[in-house]
């Protein structure tokens, strides 16, 4: 049952006319819905949204909580007119456009923590799972899922996270319509994307840095491999990597992995 009038309407009239759309109550993954349906050749830019998640994944196999009613998950089919080496930039292009769209139609400023996540007074508003599909003779398609906490109380959070996420609704003490989000976050990825594809990665990486959460600050970064590394973020590179100073005065290229603010974990 879809609890919101904003989310009804939304299935009912579409509040993407001319994009394919599907509208999903529960679901597992829209991830994992998207990459069926790019197996069934999907259009680029089709869309997968859905009211809740029952397996909703983050980065590094973690989970991310979909109850219904309250949060924002979608994901989106790209096929990027980009070389291979370009892909993982994207994930930080779609955390700049998550952020401007969230901004559009909240006034709030949003600031991103590398890769992709995205916050609000130092805690996860949301985040953005990039995957590749490749099937044989086609271009390799990108499934980028956006997971944002929008109507949710801080109760929906277990007590652990408590301090560390936040929503629209705990952070203004308003309800916002999931489907003007879902409208002006699809409008302002695709304007982002184009924008990469038609002018490269430079202005993008600009537009990021002035939002940078951890610039200068000391952080811990835990590779994929459990190896820790302590330093300072020197932000991210023209290839999209992380720079991390540490002590010695060596700089670490991170393309994975997991990074904390040093005392945070
Ligand atoms: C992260 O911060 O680790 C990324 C979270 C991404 C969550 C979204 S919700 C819609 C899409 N479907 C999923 O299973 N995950 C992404």
């Amino acid at each position: 049952m879809i609890a919101d009038k904003n989310w009804q309407e939304m299935i009912e009239h579409g509040a993407l006319v001319d994009i394919s759309v599907h509208y999903l109550g529960e679901t597992g993954s829209t991830n994992q819905v998207a990459r069926a349906l790019v197996e069934r050749g999907a259009p680029t830019y089709a869309v997968v949204v859905a009211d809740s998640q029952t397996e909703g994944r983050g980065r590094l196999g973690k989970k991310w909580l979909s109850p219904p009613g309250t949060g924002l998950y979608f994901s989106i089919i790209l096929r990027p007119v980009l070389p291979p080496e370009d892909l993982p930039k994207i994930t930080l292009a779609a955390g700049l456009a998550v952020a401007l769209a969230v901004e559009k139609i909240s006034n709030l400023s949003l600031m991103l923590k590398w890769p992709n996540d995205l916050l609000l007074d130092g805690k996860k508003l949301g985040g953005i799972l990039g995957e590749t599909v490749n099937l044989p003779g086609e271009p390799t398609a990108v499934i980028l899922g956006v997971g944002l906490n929008v109507n949710s109380p801080i109760t929906a959070f277990p007590a652990d996270l408590q301090d560390k996420v936040t929503s629209l609704l705990i952070h203004t003490g308003n309800e916002h319509s999931r489907s003007d989000l879902l409208l002006s976050v699809f409008t302002e990825l695709k304007k982002q994307i184009q924008r990469f594809e038609r002018s490269g990665f430079q202005g993008i990486l600009d537009d990021w840095r002035k939002r940078d959460a951890t610039l200068g600050k000391k952080l811990n970064w835990v590779s994929r491999e459990g190896r820790v590394v302590m330093g300072v973020s020197m932000g991210p590179d023209e290839y999209g990597q992380l720079l991390i100073k540490d002590e010695k005065g060596q700089v670490h290229e991170v393309l994975s992995g997991d990074i904390n603010l040093a005392g945070k974990n």
